[in-house]
């Protein structure tokens, strides 16, 4: 990216969405910083950004929310005067056996990780439309490709995902707006740290790498898509996972 954009990170607080923010911000760059319950932490994301010499904004609000998704989306546009990019990384997990599983933990996945996406898009739609120029970058996972034990909710909301980046990616590209995904491996972020030490292991035994991967890892891949020189490339999907999955 070159030109002044606009570029609004969901789950921007920690983890993969700060290295995102990070990594998109530039001199003369906008980054909105959405997060929901640790303002504190976006604050350091915000420093980051400006450390980068971008302008951060933080904005709080629950993308799972319909009106605070319309809200935060009427004021950004009002301030701002329009959005270049749009990254959908919010998410979180509910892990447990289908016998187990409450239609709560359920739920909430779902709400947060795939309906989330949608409502920003829907968002973001028509400002992108008028100004002929969008790039929206969905975060998805290897286990939305793969599956994994425990994680039913989660992957069945990270493979929806992957089917909304290509169905939005046929209604947009001929309006010069590319969607895309990146489907990260396991990364270390809050998100793994929270998994049992024998889980962890056994996990790394299936990374070809030899290692977790750096939230920076997930962020230079959406770097990319959400530039200029990716403006051919619509509907893909870049796996960012050690060799884990090659699809
Ligand atoms: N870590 C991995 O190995 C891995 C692998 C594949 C895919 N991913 C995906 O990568 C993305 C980021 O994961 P991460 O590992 O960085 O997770 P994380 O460290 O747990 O951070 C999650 C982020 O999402 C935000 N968030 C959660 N619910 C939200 C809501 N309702 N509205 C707005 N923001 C919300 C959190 O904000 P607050 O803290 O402010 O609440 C936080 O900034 C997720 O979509 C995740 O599924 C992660």
């Amino acid at each position: 990216m070159s030109e002044k954009r606009v570029v609004v990170v969901t789950g921007a607080s920690r983890g993969i969405g700060r290295a995102i923010a990070a990594a998109l911000a530039r001199p003369g760059h906008d980054i909105i910083v959405n997060y929901h319950s640790s303002p504190d932490a976006a604050k350091e994301t915000a420093a980051a950004v400006s450390d980068r010499g971008g302008s951060a904004y933080l904005h709080g609000f629950n993308v799972s929310d319909p009106e605070s998704v319309r809200e935060a989306f009427k004021r950004i546009l009002n301030d701002h005067g329009r959005i270049d990019v749009l990254v959908n990384n919010a998410g979180i997990t509910r892990d447990n056996l289908v016998a187990l599983m409450k239609p709560t933990e359920w739920d909430e996945v779902l709400d947060t990780n795939l309906k989330g996406a949608f409502l920003c898009s829907q968002a973001v739609v028509r400002p992108m439309m008028r100004q002929r120029y969008g790039r929206i970058v969905n975060v998805t996972s290897v286990v939305g490709v793969i599956g994994n034990a425990g994680q039913c909710n989660y992957s069945a909301a990270k493979a929806g995902l992957l089917g909304l980046t290509r169905a939005l990616a046929r209604e947009l590209v001929s309006r010069n707006i590319t969607v895309n995904a990146v489907a990260p491996g396991f990364i270390q972020t809050d998100m793994t740290l929270r998994l049992p030490e024998k889980t962890r292991e056994s996990l790394l035994e299936q990374i070809p790498a030899g290692r977790y991967g750096a939230p920076e890892d997930v962020a230079a891949a959406v770097d990319f898509l959400a530039s200029d020189a990716a403006g051919y490339i619509t509907g893909q999907v870049i796996h960012v996972n050690g060799g884990m999955f090659m699809g």
